[in-house]
């Protein structure tokens, strides 16, 4: 009789990995039963069901609905939650992605139960502990055996913190989907008439991690910097930014600012169509970071460290903090880097087809 398939569950929760998800799932069904478990970290419509309808994402076998909260409740809750969801569908591996809540609470519960973890997105490091997206990346790296590591700098990191087996050089599955989908994305041309901008004559502009956005006084820097930026600035608000606006009471000090498109949090081939025309992106998203190095979009990061080292060491990208006197002499310069336009595949394989290879393989032996 023929051998069955074995279970594997991926964990996902936020808008980030619903992309990394995209590439891996679609090979996924050639290796193993895969199921998928959506925690509800993110649960608005343009944060999290978007993504499942324009990436074509299997839908949510199991949805955890746990919701915004403090992060020890939101941990907490995808823990509990997510140890139940494993009993039931009794997986032979787990696989979580990237640094958030989701990814620590979901990798920690299948450890606990016997299940062995891949990370995809392992070995990134911003070296600043006071962020939550390090710790629970480190915490998450600690308990995998299976590390699929995208740069080198990822791979000497993990190598540093002493880990040294289940180290699988993937390459990055998010370089992987934007390939994919550049075809699509080339045909999004009408979003500029839409939004009622011209191509490479608008900054694109986003704000959402913790230290930039729950800061009072880092926030109205914020919204003073975009006040002194000339020309159309586009924000897609993420409901954590449009949150803290409302709460610190700078909604209205932002609404006056001059030539500012303020918009929904965009899906994903628009986000890329933004990203790939926009003259300038300021940041301080890890994954739009990249997407600017791919399409060649210079890119200022509003953070003082990246993960992301290579896009600095080639000159696409700048960082800038929340400091006016950098983003204004950053937006005078010319850019000097060139982007990096490789090939995504390495030794002539896709970082899915690598990833799915290394669970089979790790499965086939145990
Ligand atoms: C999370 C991740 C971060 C990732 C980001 C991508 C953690 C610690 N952080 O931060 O690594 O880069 O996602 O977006 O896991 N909210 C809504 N609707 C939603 C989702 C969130 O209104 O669909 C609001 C909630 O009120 C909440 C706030 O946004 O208070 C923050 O949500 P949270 O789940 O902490 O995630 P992010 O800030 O997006």
């Amino acid at each position: 009789m023929a051998k069955r398939k074995p279970i594997v569950v991926s964990i996902v929760g936020a808008r980030p990995q619903f992309i990394k998800l995209a590439p891996v799932a679609a090979r996924l069904d050639d290796v193993c039963r895969h199921r998928v478990i959506h925690s509800g970290q993110h649960y608005d419509h343009d944060m999290s069901e978007t993504f499942f309808d324009q990436l074509r994402l299997p839908s949510p076998d199991i949805n955890l609905n746990v919701g915004s909260g403090s992060h020890g409740r939101q941990t907490g809750r995808i823990l509990e939650r997510c140890e139940k969801a494993l009993i039931s569908l009794r997986p032979q591996m787990v696989l979580v992605y990237g640094d958030t809540n989701t990814t620590l609470a979901g990798a920690l519960a299948a450890v606990k139960l016997g299940i062995p973890v891949g990370h995809i997105e392992a070995g990134l490091r911003s070296f600043r502990m006071s962020m939550p997206e390090e710790i629970n990346r480190r915490m998450t790296d600690h308990i995998s055996s299976l590390l699929f590591y995208p740069t080198p700098t990822a791979r000497q990191n993990l190598r540093t913190e002493g880990i040294k087996t289940g180290l699988v050089n993937s390459g990055d599955v998010m370089y992987e989907i934007l390939h994919m989908c550049l075809p699509s994305v080339r045909g999004r041309t009408n979003l500029f008439d839409e939004i009622g901008i011209t191509p490479g004559k608008y900054i694109l502009v986003t704000l959402h991690r913790a230290e930039n956005v729950d800061d009072p006084e880092r926030l109205r820097s914020f919204v003073s910097i975009l006040r002194n930026i000339d020309g159309p600035k586009v924000f897609p608000a993420h409901p954590r930014v449009r949150n803290a606006l409302r709460r610190f009471k700078l909604a209205g000090k932002l609404a006056s600012v001059p030539d500012l498109i303020l918009c929904r949090p965009q899906p994903y081939l628009e986000s890329l169509a933004l990203i790939s025309a926009a003259r300038t992106v300021m940041t301080d998203s890890g994954g739009m970071q990249k997407e600017a190095y791919f399409l060649g979009a210079p890119c200022l990061t509003l953070r003082d460290e990246t993960e992301w080292v290579e896009t600095i060491t080639q000159g696409a990208n700048t960082l800038v903090g929340l400091s006016q006197t950098k983003i204004m002499r950053a937006l005078k310069r010319r850019p000097t880097g060139s982007a990096k336009r490789a090939n995504y595949k390495i030794r002539g394989k896709a970082p899915s087809a690598i990833i799915a290879g290394a669970v089979a393989k790790y499965l086939d032996t145990r």
